[in-house]
């Protein structure tokens, strides 16, 4: 147990990290806000919309209930595991290029300056890995097996 303690710390470098700097803590802050804000939670997080008194531990981790529309039936992200493996560099790149299917809030996400898009990727990230996938897209004309909202227009009446 021990040889295993040794070798794991002397794989991570045999350094503990640095405490994060003010700065660091400062843009940590701002994106538990920023999601908070923003309605992430909504739709990332399971049960969210029904009570909203969650724990950060649970949020933005992804949701089963689709969103049905034109493009077929799309599932809000597990952005806690999506982040483990995007960098930050590439949530820059999504923001300023994806045209997306509604409702992600791509285009909301364009109205921030630079800090407060990484701020968001930063406190997720550091929120670590949880939950499970969700579902695959479903395309359109097929019936999906689990529950969505349906944000195709109804007709009035
Ligand atoms: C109204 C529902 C809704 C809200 C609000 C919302 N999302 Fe999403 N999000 C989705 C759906 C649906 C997808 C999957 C479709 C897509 O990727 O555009 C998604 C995808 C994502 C992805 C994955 C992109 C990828 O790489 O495939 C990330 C990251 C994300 N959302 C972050 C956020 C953040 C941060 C916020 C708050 C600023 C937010 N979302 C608000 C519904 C929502």
């Amino acid at each position: 147990m021990l040889a295993i303690a040794v070798a794991l710390s002397l794989g991570a470098g045999g350094r503990t990290p640095a405490a994060p700097s003010p700065r660091d803590r400062a843009l940590l802050e701002r994106g538990r806000m920023l999601v908070a804000y923003g309605s992430c939670n909504d739709c990332h997080t399971p049960g969210w919309r029904e009570s909203d008194a969650f724990p950060a531990a649970r949020w933005m981790t992804g949701t089963a209930i689709g969103f049905r529309g034109p493009w077929g039936t799309i599932y809000p992200t597990n952005v806690r595991l999506r982040f483990q493996q995007s960098t930050e560099s590439d949530w820059l790149h999504e923001i300023a290029t994806r045209a997306g299917h509604p409702p992600m809030k791509w285009t909301d996400l364009r109205a921030l300056g630079l800090d407060d898009r990484r701020a968001i990727y930063r406190f997720i990230r550091s929120l670590g890995p949880a939950g499970a996938p969700a579902p695959r897209d479903v395309p359109p004309g097929r019936e999906p097996a689990t529950p969505y909202y349906d944000v195709n227009p109804q007709p009035a009446g």
